[in-house]
């Protein structure tokens, strides 16, 4: 759905260049809620506001749809932005209109007569939870309810991409939950491509199928949501991802490495992403190698409908089928790493 290439933005301060986006390449597929991460000055409201062309591209190419949005002219630009509506952290609302006059706003530049604005004013304030504040204005709502009030004018002109640049950063967690949900119905329902930007992973956590890492104004790093979290690859990543989740098991668990025989005992971490934790893979291990195993510590969490985590494991029995269990457990497609205990370390010297 949306191809950029080479995209690129230079600002001329008077300090001197800024370059902002360098030489960027991504494709978003259509129908998916598309998370770009990365730190303060990174580059990314630079990098979506190039994808409307609010911002000119200093070089590249945005094509939404086969249609480079960098050659055409201001009508046609006109025309094609109809087709993209955006939000943003300060929701951007004109105070001195009620709710549904704001709503009404892109409708009305649009030529649209009244009797249908009026209808598709109250059929957005239903879908976005607010037909009892038709005629309040914008002050007197809370942040929540003012974003819900953003969303709704977004979606005025039925547009197939939705932009957001940091629409939850002003507000509280649980206002961020029902933001991030209803963008998510959005999705679903309306089948409305999302790509939003967020210094905060948790927000990608949330709601995004894929996900990619801008850093001084390069994607260092891009993938599906779940890849990402269970296996980032860059510095940065990993510091994100750690924000959110806890991938380390706790230094006191390991302490029991000290006092399991090498020969009948074994402490394992196991780490899982997706279907293998749903299988009585301990119960498993028990019954077919003849083993004990106890579950020393556990971490399951959730990115949207996967599972995934981390288990310390110490497994106890005959040396035979220790080593049948921890074959059992490789074979079993999760990953697996043995914790040596202090013993096993003399041994090896
Ligand atoms: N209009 C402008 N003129 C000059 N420099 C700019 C302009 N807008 C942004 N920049 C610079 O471009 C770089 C990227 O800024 P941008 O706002 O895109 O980052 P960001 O990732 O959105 O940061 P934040 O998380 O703080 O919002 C920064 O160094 C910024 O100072
Ligand atoms: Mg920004």
């Amino acid at each position: 759905m949306i191809q950029i290439k080479e995209l690129s933005k230079v600002y001329n301060s008077e300090e001197g260049q800024v370059v902002a986006l360098k030489n960027v390449n991504l494709e978003i597929e259509a129908g998916q809620i598309f998370g770009i991460i990365g730190p303060s000055g990174a580059g990314k409201s630079s990098f979506i506001r190039c994808l409307n062309l609010l911002e000119e591209p200093t070089e590249g190419q945005v094509i939404v749809d086969g249609q480079d949005l960098t050659t055409l002219n201001t009508k046609k630009l006109r025309k094609a932005r109809k087709k993209i509506g955006m939000i943003f952290q300060n929701f951007n609302l004109l105070q001195s209109r009620t709710v549904a006059d704001n709503v009404a706003f892109p409708l009305e530049l649009a030529g649209v007569d009244k009797e249908q604005i009026r209808v598709k004013v109250d059929e957005l304030l239903e879908l976005v939870g607010l037909a009892d504040k038709t005629n309040n204005y914008p002050a007197q709502l809370s942040g929540g309810q003012q974003q819900r009030v953003g969303i709704a004018r977004a979606l005025a002109n039925d547009p197939k991409l939705l932009l957001c640049d940091e629409a939850t950063s002003s507000l509280d967690p649980q206002t961020t939950d029902s933001i991030l949900d209803l963008l998510k119905d959005i999705n679903h329902q309306l089948g409305i491509t999302v790509v939003l930007i967020t210094h905060e992973m948790e927000v990608i956590k949330q709601i995004c199928d894929k996900v990619a890492v801008l850093e001084k104004g390069s994607i260092i790093e891009e993938g599906e949501t779940i890849q990402v979290f269970t296996n980032p690859q860059h510095d940065t990543t990993k510091r994100f991802v750690q924000s959110v989740i806890n991938a380390d098991i706790p230094e006191e668990f390991y302490e029991r490495k000290s006092v399991i025989e090498p020969e009948t005992g074994k402490l394992i971490k196991v780490s899982f992403v997706g279907k293998s934790v749903k299988e009585p893979i301990i119960s498993n291990v028990i019954k077919e190698c003849d083993v004990d195993a106890n579950i020393l510590y556990g971490n399951i969490d959730k990115i949207q409908e996967t599972s995934f985590g981390i288990l310390l494991i110490e497994i106890t029995g005959n040396n035979f089928s220790v080593k049948q269990a921890v074959n059992y457990l490789e074979e079993q497609n999760l990953k697996i790493e043995v914790i040596r205990n202090d013993r096993d370390v003399r041994t090896v010297s």
